[in-house]
């Protein structure tokens, strides 16, 4: 409201100026000689005022000076009548072609704020679209597997004699799963916020296992087996633990969805390995490998050539290595499919 208020107050100050000056042009146009075209600067005050005021002040403004133009041209005692007309109507052409000018030019501003504006609002909707389709995508593996479990204890508390180690065993199973989903969360917002990740010192064969075991209810679901070949004695990594079993994971579920060469039961592996000062992760699968087509688009966001896919998750991917200080990339596959493969730090001995 005070800006507002503001906003009014100098508006009516600039207007105020612009009449003086009108005004002051007017008297120094009349009591000069018709030789001297003071009127002239009525173009300065068109420019100004086009810049500051609105358009109808702007038309008024105009009229008013050519009028005043003209007055003076009639009041002005002493020179060269016939200069003076000449002068009064070069005044006041230039006056009319200035404040058109002037107009046409401020409403070419408009348009161009409105279609930046426009811009931003598309832009913070498509990030926002991603937002959620990345929230999405990421929680939906927790929140199936929360599913089944939920399933399997009912399943052992309904039987004529209830198991309960067994159910509790699955609520066990549905709260690790239910942190995992919030901590999954967590970083996708750190992520769409281009916050740094939450790096720590950790061991990466312990987290692989961690999301192969998680992953392998989905893998089972759709036929597949799972292979670790986890290289012994690695140094620690320094990255986000959550985020690294995200790629792990997502990368996994590519694998398990990619199309099968056979109908034998699917093979999949995740490979850890020390090179140089890095750590690298594989994980390969033995469906068809990649196509040219999905070469070129793998990690463009929304591409997919699945009929329920997101086409997100090798974007998220790529996001995520990234802000941990990797790099990802396809080699082709011991599996004889697809292979994706990505490094990180170790921890060095600041960490
Ligand atoms: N292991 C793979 N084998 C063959 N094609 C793959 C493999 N991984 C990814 N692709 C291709 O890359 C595309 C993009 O993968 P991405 O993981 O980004 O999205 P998506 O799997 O289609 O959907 P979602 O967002 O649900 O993961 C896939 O649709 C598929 O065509
Ligand atoms: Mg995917």
């Amino acid at each position: 409201m005070a800006s507002a208020a503001r906003i009014r107050s100098n508006y009516a100050v600039v207007l105020a100026a612009l009449v003086v000056a009108v005004a002051a042009i007017f008297i120094a146009d009349t009591v000069t000689d018709y030789a001297v075209a003071v009127a002239i600067f009525h173009t300065a005050v068109m420019l100004v005022a086009t810049r500051f005021v609105g358009v109808r002040a702007v038309a008024a403004l105009a009229t008013a000076c050519v009028v005043l133009t003209c007055l003076s041209f009639v009041l002005t005692p002493a020179g060269d009548y016939k200069i003076g007309l000449i002068n009064t109507g070069i005044s006041v052409v230039a006056i009319g072609v200035t404040a058109y000018l002037g107009l046409k030019l401020k409403g070419a501003e408009a348009q161009v704020h409105e279609a930046r504006e426009r811009i931003t609002r598309i832009a913070r909707l498509t990030t926002l679209g991603q937002l959620t389709a990345s929230i999405a995508h990421e929680v939906s593996q927790p929140l199936a597997a929360i599913a089944t479990s939920a399933g399997a204890g009912r399943r052992w508390l309904v039987q004529p004699e209830p198991r309960t180690e067994k159910a509790l065993a699955a609520v066990d199973r549905i709260i690790r799963e239910a942190d995992r989903a919030s901590e999954i969360l967590d970083r996708v917002r750190r992520l769409a916020r281009n916050e740094a990740p939450a790096s720590s010192v950790f061991d990466l064969n312990a987290a692989v296992t961690e999301i192969i075991a998680l992953s392998s209810s989905a893998a089972g679901a759709s036929g597949a087996m799972i292979d670790a070949d986890l290289a012994e004695g690695l140094p620690s990594a320094f990255a986000d633990r959550v985020q690294v079993q995200q790629v792990v994971s997502n990368l996994l579920l590519n694998g398990m969805e990619a199309p099968a060469v056979s109908k034998r039961l699917r093979r999949l592996a995740v490979m850890t390995r020390a090179v140089g000062d890095r750590l690298r992760v594989a994980v390969a699968d033995d469906g068809e490998g990649l196509s040219a087509e999905a070469a070129e688009h793998l990690y463009d966001a929304f591409w997919t050539t699945k009929a329920g896919g997101f086409g997100l998750g090798l974007t998220i991917c790529r996001a995520i290595v990234e802000a941990n200080g990797g790099r990802i990339w396809t080699e082709a596959s011991p599996l004889g499919g697809a292979c994706f493969v990505f490094d990180l730090p170790v921890a060095g001995d600041d960490t």
